[in-house]
This record gives structure tokens, C-alpha cells and sequence, in this order.
């Protein structure tokens, strides 16, 4: 028998699940594969004793429907940069690829698939140009990965935040209140700009399109003017003012290498009080909720084409390639060009020409 071993990395997302089980039951149909699982990204490999679990129909049963990830996860440290602790208490990192590679192999595992988001898939690469056989997998809400049109886990994210909106309508409408909703996204405004649409928001603020405060206000004063005495603004984490820089602060935890973003709804709030704004404004972060609970159809379906494509690939032999959802097709593209760059909002796009079609200020 063959072995392939499946990991995941980063944030969770749904539909993590539904492609693990996709591998599985894929693979079984070929009677020469088993799937192994490494527990919370590559920590299972690096671990001792060693978490690697083996993947069978028992465990992937009914799977497809849960969020999370059977296997867990964690976007800190890695194969590249495991932390070890100093003498003197404070942390370093080490490179522990080349450990990890020699063990994989010489357990006989042929195939990785890495199913994770930009810094998952950065690691696939660094690791498949060192010999490893490994295939990525496109994951995260963000919608942030380069040459794939989707990736699995937004359009849940999507219509949770949508979701929101259409619940914070109902009471900013009952108080005459404009109600902020900050969502999630990092450096993309995917999330924002299509619940902004889904829901029906007056403003949506991205970070593509960096916002003038004067031009938001602009916007809520005509609305309320009109005598519609209430307004919803969606704003991405990420967005910033025309001449000012993103809320984030420096994570303190160890081996967590990204900036924390958040906070921007109530930065704007102020913002709109200083500049004039007289109507009660309240502020909502929807967090991790947007990556919580079950996948929707959606995007079962998309993380089950994800599943079943990376195994055929593995079978296939067809190594240092990304799965990619492209112009409605599931094909595959090279992890190389895959992790050159990221999947932002275009300004120019049809959708941001449709949000302005229906009135939505992006305060530019
Ligand atoms: O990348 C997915 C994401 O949910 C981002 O939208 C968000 O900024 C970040 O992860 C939050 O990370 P953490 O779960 O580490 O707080």
C-alpha cells in the first residue's frame, strides 16, 4: 500500500472536513492508497511522540456537514520556524523541514496534500522544492489566494456575515441607529463587499479602497435625509482611512507571526462623531463567528471537488500543484505561481461597479 498524509493549517474554515473526507473515500476506491492524518498542521510530524492518525471510512463518516477539523489545526510555527525556548526563557525558531522531509520518507509516505490558506501553501512550496511530494489545497474565508476564483469556507463566511446584516437591520431600523459591522478578511475585502451587497448596506469600506471620512459621512447624511432614519456600514478589518493605516496589534503569542487586525468599527464610529455625525452609532465585530458552525451547501460541494481532484492528483503523480477553482472548472496550478501573490478586490471589477449601481458608498 501506498501512504499519503493529509494535514491542515492556519485558521480553521469550513468545509475542512467535507475535503478531508473527500481524500479518504477517494483514495479507497483505488485500493493502493491509505490517507494518514498529521494532528494540528505538521505539529504531528514534528511532535514526539508522533501524532499521526490513520484516516479511514470509520472516521470521515457523515464528516462533510462539521465544521473545524477532525485533524485540528494551528497557524503558529511550523516545519520552517518551530519555536524552541532559550535558556533565558525567550523564544527562537528553528528549521525543521529537512527532519521532517527525512522522516516522511523514510516512513514511506509518497504524497502530502497540505490543505491551508497563503502561509499553508507558501510552506507546500518551500517543501515540495525540497523534494517533498506535496499538493495544496486552497482554503480560508478570505477568498485571498491567487489563481483560484474560490476558495472553500468563504461562502459560508459570506452568508454569516450577510445574515448579520439582515439582523442588524431590523434594530437599527427600530432605534433610527446607523450600526457599524466589522467582518473579517485580513488584507481582502471579499467578505465585506459581498455581504455589503447580500444585505443591502448603505457603505462598505474595504481595504483595496482606502475610505475618505468626509465622503461616508456624505453618504449616511443623504440617507438620512431622506427620511430613512437608519444606516448599516460594512467594514472589512482591514480597511483604512485615506490618510491613516489599519487597526492591528503584535500577537504575544508564541509563534504567531501574524498582526492581529481588528478594531476598525470603532475607530470609524469616532471618526464619524468628530466629523459631524449626530445620529446614535453602534459597533459590532462578528469575529470567528464567521468561521464557526457548518459549511453550507456551497461550499461542501466546492471542498468535496477540492478533495477528490487533490487525490486524483496524488494518483497521478502530479506534484508541486495547487487545486484551483478557475473560470468554473476544478484543474490545478503551480504552488510556484500560487503563492506569488494574493486575490484582492479589484476596484475596477463589475462587482464594485454593481455595489455602486445600487447606492453603496465605498468612501472614495
Ligand atoms: O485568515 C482567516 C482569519 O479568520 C482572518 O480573517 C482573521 O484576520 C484571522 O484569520 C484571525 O486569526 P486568529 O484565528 O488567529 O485570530
Amino acid at each position: 500500500m501506498k501512504k499519503v498524509l493529509v494535514s491542515t493549517g492556519g485558521g480553521d474554515c469550513p468545509g475542512l472536513n467535507a475535503v478531508i473526507r473527500a481524500i479518504v473515500k477517494r483514495a479507497q476506491r483505488t485500493q493502493d492508497w491509505e490517507v494518514y492524518g498529521s494532528m494540528e498542521a505538521f505539529n504531528g510530524v514534528l511532535r514526539s511522540p508522533k501524532e499521526i492518525i490513520r484516516l479511514d471510512d470509520e472516521k470521515v463518516a457523515g464528516i462533510h456537514a462539521k465544521g473545524g477539523t477532525i485533524l485540528q489545526t494551528t497557524n503558529k510555527g511550523g516545519p520552517f520556524n518551530w519555536p524552541v525556548k532559550k535558556e533565558d526563557g525567550s523564544w527562537t525558531t528553528e528549521d525543521r523541514s529537512d527532519e521532517m522531509i527525512d522522516y516522511l520518507k523514510r516512513e514511506g509516505f509518497e504524497a502530502v496534500i497540505n490543505i491551508g490558506g497563503d502561509g499553508s501553501q507558501e510552506i507546500s512550496y518551500q517543501l515540495f522544492e525540497k523534494g517533498l511530494n506535496v499538493i495544496g489545497v486552497p482554503k480560508t474565508i478570505d477568498n485571498d489566494l491567487a489563481c483560484t476564483d474560490y476558495t472553500f469556507g468563504f461562502q459560508t463566511a459570506v452568508d454569516i456575515a450577510t445574515d448579520a446584516v439582515d439582523k442588524l437591520v431590523t434594530t437599527a431600523e427600530s432605534h433610527h441607529r446607523l450600526m457599524i459591522l466589522e467582518v473579517m478578511g485580513r488584507g481582502a475585502g471579499w467578505i465585506a463587499l459581498h455581504s455589503a451587497i447580500g444585505g443591502g448596506a448603505e457603505v462598505c469600506l474595504i481595504p483595496e479602497i482606502p475610505y475618505d471620512i468626509n465622503k461616508v459621512l456624505e453618504r449616511l447624511n443623504s440617507r438620512y435625509e431622506a427620511g430613512k432614519g437608519f444606516a448599516i456600514i460594512v467594514i472589512a478589518e482591514g480597511a483604512k482611512p485615506k490618510k491613516g493605516s489599519v487597526v492591528a496589534r503584535k500577537s504575544d503569542e508564541t509563534g504567531y507571526q501574524n498582526v492581529r487586525l481588528g478594531g476598525i468599527a470603532n475607530q470609524l464610529s469616532d471618526q464619524l462623531k468628530k466629523a459631524g455625525f449626530d445620529h446614535d452609532i453602534r459597533e459590532m465585530v462578528l469575529g470567528h463567528l464567521q468561521r464557526g458552525g457548518i459549511p453550507i451547501a456551497y461550499d461542501r460541494v466546492l471542498a468535496t471537488q477540492f478533495g477528490v481532484k487533490a487525490m486524483e492528483m496524488v494518483i497521478n503523480g502530479e506534484y508541486g500543484q495547487m487545486v484551483s477553482f478557475l473560470h468554473h472548472e476544478i484543474t490545478s496550478v503551480s504552488l510556484k505561481r500560487a503563492t506569488e501573490e494574493h486575490n484582492f478586490v479589484d476596484p475596477q471589477s463589475f462587482l464594485v461597479q454593481t455595489a455602486k449601481g445600487v447606492g453603496i458608498s465605498f468612501g472614495d
